[in-house]
């Protein structure tokens, strides 16, 4: 074999992993330990995301599409034709077949589905593309790079909706969430909108239960992310050794994923070239899913160049979609 076929190009996915285990040095190395959020879903966790939003406990999932659903005619009433459809994190694109479907009665519409998963994305194309009157082109990007290249696609008098769900945005901490929000209004020009869902704060138990269900898929889902560093990173962590640990931060008014450490023990990244120890009881931090109320949500909107047009609110699991209009 000749030099040139030794020296074969990185693998895909090379570049992936070592960003990957550049974010997981990082992490590990704070006196909080953390790890990202989005590396939660690989196919295993989005699998078992899925699975706990059929849970009784966990009404978040419901709600949004309940509000879709209801509303979706109301919704579209306020936008002027013709819509191009960007959403951020498409999932499996099943909550946003009613909006769909009602822009496609108006006039044929393109949907943009953006996420970093190709898999997500050949979903959303089989369950969306098949609406009459509906063209799915998906785009593996980060969210703002895929909005950037939605927004280079327009064509002159169109308007761009983009679809923000799930109450995602609770990942962020407020400032960056907002953060965010800012660079989502500079890629949009005025009148364009934004339908964004957020969570609401609710009873503690039940906002504990939603987050530690008793069936044990919430943590599965969350010791997924020490699995999936094993299966990628080759880390040694022991999964028994460690367990899932759910805390609501009043203050900050977010649920609070993490794995908690069952005892003093050291596990190797060597990807990262490092080696970290834990204490017994230490804690990694997983997750943050903020809360929030109506109020401050629009309040929101206006720190960040939209006004708040409208909210429906869900109140048999306390929840919001709230319609931003780029000012
Ligand atoms: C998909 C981010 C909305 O924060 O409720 C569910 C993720 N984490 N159970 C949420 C999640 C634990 C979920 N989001």
């Amino acid at each position: 074999m000749g030099e040139a076929e030794r020296r074969s190009p990185p693998a895909v996915g090379e570049a992936h992993l070592e960003s990957m285990a550049a974010e997981v040095r990082a992490g590990l190395s704070k006196p909080q330990k953390q790890l990202p959020s989005k590396y939660l879903y690989d196919e295993i966790g989005s699998a078992l995301f899925e699975v706990i939003s059929l849970l009784s406990e966990y009404g978040l999932t419901r709600a949004d599409t309940r509000l879709l659903r209801r509303h979706a005619g109301d919704m579209v009433d306020s936008l002027a034709a013709p819509v191009v459809v960007a959403e951020l994190g498409s999932g499996s694109g099943r909550k946003t077949r009613w909006l769909l479907e009602v822009l496609a009665r108006r006039q044929p519409v393109t949907y943009y589905p953006i996420d970093i998963s190709g898999s997500a994305l050949r979903h959303a194309e089989l369950e969306l593309g098949a609406i009459d009157a509906v063209s799915v082109q998906g785009f593996e990007r980060q969210y703002l790079d895929g909005l950037l290249e939605v927004a280079a696609r327009r064509q002159p008098g169109e308007h761009l909706l983009v679809l923000f769900l799930g109450s995602t945005i609770g990942n962020f901490d407020r400032p960056a969430g907002e953060e965010f929000l800012r660079e989502v209004r500079r890629i949009l020009e005025p009148g364009d909108a934004l339908l964004l869902a957020t969570d609401l704060e609710k009873p503690l138990p039940q906002l504990l239960l939603a987050y530690d269900d008793p069936l044990g898929v919430t943590a599965a889902f969350n010791l997924n992310l020490l699995a999936r560093l094993n299966r990628e990173l080759a880390t040694d962590f022991n999964l028994s050794h460690f367990r899932h640990f759910v805390r609501y931060d009043e203050r900050e008014r977010r649920i609070e994923m993490h794995v908690v450490s069952q005892v003093a023990q050291t596990v190797r990244i060597p990807r990262a070239g490092l080696t970290v120890e834990f204490r017994q009881g230490e804690t990694i931090w997983t997750e943050s899913s903020h809360k929030y109320n109506c109020a401050e949500v629009a309040a929101m909107a206006s720190r960040t160049g939209f006004r708040c047009q409208a909210q429906w609110v869900d109140h048999e699991w306390p929840f919001a979609q709230n319609l931003f209009i780029a000012a």
